[in-house]
Order: structure tokens, then sequence, then C-alpha cells
């Protein structure tokens, strides 16, 4: 379904960077280019290009300083962030989310701090901006790093402030799901100026290394680079494309007591990489399963549940083997072992299997009226 165009800007952006020679960012210009465009679309001091959000989000938390024997506090929504934290073998820690929102709940947060605690990942979860002022506080208060997780929420605003702003450093990813998509591609941003040059030196081998500083080989080559330069001038169309498909599904279950769409507080701007609600018919004796299965039947495009479970029930953080003799989490050598149980969040894990979930930075404004019809008329059959 075509949601992101490609012509003959890209083509002539690709070939300069051919006739140039130069495909790799170091000696290129081009990725440079793209770092500082970015960063002032969105506010940034500054932006470092890398092959992937994952990436961007192992050099944020490198930056941060985060390693063997901190905690990061971080959502169990997704896995993402605390997969990044272990690869700082660090150790995540799980705080609770908001049933409206599906976000962090910062009073969760505060509970879990200890004197390891070291960053905070939020998720801006699905494009929605986490509630940052009452995050900001909490790490304050104690000295840690705010790291946004903003794969979803490019362009999206908190009180007038973008996201990838609001914290001390933030990850973006630009694979091809995403607004803006680049086949694989991500960006840190950093606001807090003591942190762009952990975030460099993590992000690429440049040749001049000045060891012994470790530095991982996640550079953005040039043709990406090229790609994502001229991309940028229609991201914000593409930004405007999801938040009217977004709104399409809104007004589809607006009258509806038993599904509830992701409420938008005020002061909020939801950039909806992917529109989501939660199933509730239990409450009203509609079956889940045969619900399920009416929208499998009319043919709607709606994931249900995403990961299911709350990502510290997955075997990544609790099978010690899954990243290598038991490390981080449950290392011989780690001053605490974490529990990750049931119960640890308990509305995240009652909120999770009724997700409903809407990819809406795809297709077209027709394809998503189609799928949002087909999914009042599955509506109906229960009411
Ligand atoms: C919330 C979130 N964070 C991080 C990532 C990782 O991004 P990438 O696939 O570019 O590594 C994703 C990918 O889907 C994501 O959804």
């Amino acid at each position: 379904m075509p949601f992101h165009v490609f012509d003959n800007q890209e083509l002539a952006a690709v070939k300069q960077v051919f006739e140039s020679g130069e495909l790799c960012s170091i000696g290129g210009t081009v990725g440079r280019q793209f770092e500082d465009t970015f960063a002032e679309m969105i506010g940034a001091t500054r932006a470092v290009a890398v092959n992937s959000g994952m990436s961007a989000l192992h050099c944020a938390l490198y930056a941060a300083g985060a390693g063997a024997g901190d905690e990061v506090i971080c959502d169990p929504m997704v896995q993402f962030g605390a997969m990044a934290v272990i690869y700082n073998n660090a150790v995540p820690v799980f705080a609770d989310v908001r049933r409206d929102t599906h976000l962090i709940e910062p009073g969760s947060v505060r509970e879990r701090i200890t004197e390891r605690t070291k960053a905070i990942i939020c998720t801006h979860l699905w494009g929605l901006p986490c509630d940052m002022d009452p995050l900001m506080e909490i790490a304050d208060e104690h000295g840690l790093a705010v790291i946004e997780d903003n794969a979803h929420g490019l362009f999206a605003e908190y009180h007038g402030r973008q996201t990838g702003t609001l914290g001390h450093m933030a990850e973006f990813s630009f694979q091809m799901s995403k607004h803006l998509g680049l086949g694989d591609a991500g960006i840190a941003t950093v606001m807090d100026e003591r942190f762009i040059d952990g975030v460099v030196d993590c992000s690429g081998i440049n040749g001049l290394a000045t060891f012994p500083k470790m530095m991982w080989n996640y550079r953005l080559n040039e043709v990406v680079a090229a790609i994502g330069l001229a991309q940028l001038k229609r991201a914000p169309g593409y930004v405007e494309m999801a938040i009217a498909h977004g709104e399409i599904y809104n007004r589809a279950v607006e009258d509806v007591e038993w599904i509830r769409a992701q409420h938008v507080p005020e002061g909020r701007v939801h950039t909806y990489h992917i529109w989501a609600g939660t199933f509730e018919g239990d409450r009203y004796g509609i079956s889940y399963e045969a619900f399920k299965q009416a929208l499998s039947d009319a043919g709607v495009s709606m994931g249900v549940g995403y990961i299911e479970r709350a990502a510290y029930l997955h075997d990544t953080f609790t099978v010690p083997l899954a990243y290598g003799r038991g490390c981080p989490m449950f290392c011989p050598l780690q001053l605490h072992t974490p529990e990750y149980k049931e119960g640890l969040c308990p509305v995240a894990e009652d909120v999770m299997p009724r997700l409903l979930l809407t990819l809406t930075t795809n297709g077209t404004e027709e394809t998503h009226r189609e799928n949002a019809e087909k999914l009042r008329s599955v509506i109906q059959q229960f009411e």
C-alpha cells in the first residue's frame, strides 16, 4: 500500500552520492546534513544518525553511563528499551503504565528508584507523548538521565514541544513501517551537551579511534542518509496523513463503550504510527474470542494483543541463557537479581492482551476508511 513516496528526488540524491564516490559517512558529507536538518526540524541540540532505532537506544544509554550494576527503569509494553538496557549490561526494572494512555506512569517510576538507578527510558507508545513534566522532575531529583524512545512519535508534541527534545536524549526509528521509512535507519537526538560525545563515540568507529574508548559500528551510510534527507521534505506530509488515519478509527469507536481508544490528554499531539484501543467487551458480556473471530472473518486489518504479555514475562528477560551466561540479570556478580514475575505491573498485564492495533503509517485514507467501516460492521454484530 503506498504511503511513502520515492521518486526522482530520491533517485537524484542517491545518484549524487554514487557520483561522489563517498558511500560511507567517514569522508561523506550527506550524513551530517541529514543529522543537522533533522535536529533543526525537531529543535534538538544535536542529532546522530545510525543504522537502526536499537543502535540509537544503545548509544543513548551508553552515553548516560549505564553499565554493569546499574538499573534502568523502562515500561513493559514493548521490549526495545529493556533490550537496550541489556546491551549495556545493566538491569531493566519495569514500571507500570496508565490504563487510559498506555504510557509509563510517573508514580510507578518513582516507586522503582533505588540507589542503583541510572536512567529512565520512556516510550511515546503508538505516537502519543509520555507525561514528561513529572518524569523530568523525578529525574532531576535523583540525577537520572531520561531517554525518550520515540520510534513511534515523529513530530508528536507535548505542550508545544516536540518529542525527541523533551528528555536528555531520544531515539527515533526509520525502519520501513515508521512515519519516516528508510528501509532501516535511526537517529539519536541529544538535548544535554554532556551526552553528545558519548553518543557520537558509540555510534561509529570513525577511523580516528581514541582508544581505549569503546565504539560500536552503527554508522549510517551516505546512500540511506541521502534518501533520508530527501524524505525529510515529505515527512510533515506523512505525519499529517497518519494523524488523519488515526482519527478515522477514533471516530469509528467514539460511541462504543466496550472499545476504548487510547486517551490523548490535553496539550499532547498524537502522531499515530499506530492507532490503539483496548477491548473492554468482557465487562459487558461480550466474548473476546468471538470478537476476534468476527474481526478475522470480516477481514479487518487489526492486530490483537501485540506482544500479548508484559515484556518481562518473555524469554528475553526470564531465561538466563537468552543473552548469555545469565548476564546481566542473573549474573552471579550482580548486586541484586530482579524478579520478573506476574503481578509486577498489573495495569500493563491487564491492558496488553486487550490491545487492538492498526498501523496508520501505511495505506491511503480510502483503505483506512474501508477498514474502519468493516470494524463498525463487526461492532454492530455485538451491540
Ligand atoms: C518502540 C520502539 N522502539 C524501538 C524500536 C527499534 O527500532 P529499529 O527496528 O529501527 O531498531 C522499535 C521498532 O519497531 C519500536 O517500535
